[in-house]
């Protein structure tokens, strides 16, 4: 099986939208607007295309995941990351690597391109294999009430999240998906 991973274009757009609507369908915890989030945040100054990619098996699109910039702030300063949001596979192709092979990809070209850390909101036995850790040991806290273990941060570079202590802030396009789904 021949599975890729690439920059999204302008022509995946309906596409991928479709794969994030599918994939989040039957997810109870999703207020099922990740593909409408995906459209807005395209549009948006958090918007990196570089870190917003597919995944195909044998040339047909079945994933999807997005990088897009927020800011961790404290009363002396803003540090600026990455938001890992969303990232979705086909319900019929799940659980055979995808997910993970998106996430690795995005990781090393966020790194490429100079990013210092990212942040991800999702399932507490998942990320840790890709490196987070809970954003808490190092004093970053999300905007909302959400479990420790979900709430995570991996550092692109050696100590990039030493002494970055705040609140994590996200577009308004985010905020409002987020809180719907805690
Ligand atoms: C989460 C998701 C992107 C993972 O993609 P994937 O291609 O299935 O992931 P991989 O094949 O790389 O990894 C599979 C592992 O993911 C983990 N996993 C997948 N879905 C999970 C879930 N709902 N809860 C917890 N762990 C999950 C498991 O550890 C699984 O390993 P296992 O097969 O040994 O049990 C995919 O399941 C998906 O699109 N889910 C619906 C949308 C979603 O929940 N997105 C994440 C929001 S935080």
């Amino acid at each position: 099986m021949n599975i890729i991973v690439r920059q999204e274009t302008e022509q995946d757009y309906e596409l991928a939208e479709d794969i994030v609507e599918r994939a989040f369908r039957n997810e109870e915890f999703s207020d099922h607007t990740e593909h409408i989030l995906i459209s807005r945040l395209r549009k948006s100054d958090a918007f990196i295309p570089e870190l917003c990619l597919v995944a195909e098996i044998e040339g047909h699109p079945v994933g999807h995941i997005m990088l897009t910039r927020l800011s961790i702030v404290n009363d002396k300063r803003t540090y600026d990351s990455l938001a890992l949001a969303p990232v979705s596979v086909l319900p019929e192709h799940q659980r055979i690597g995808i997910g993970g092979m998106m996430i690795k990809e995005s990781i090393k070209i966020a790194k490429k391109l100079g990013h210092k850390s990212v942040i991800v909101l999702g399932h507490g036995n998942y990320y840790p294999k890709f490196g987070f850790m809970p954003a808490s040991r190092w004093g970053i806290k999300p905007p909302f009430d959400v479990p420790d273990e979900s709430f995570m941060a991996l550092e692109l570079e050696d100590y990039a999240l030493t002494g970055t202590q705040g609140i994590v802030v996200y577009g308004e396009e985010f905020l409002i998906q987020q809180m719907n789904e805690v």
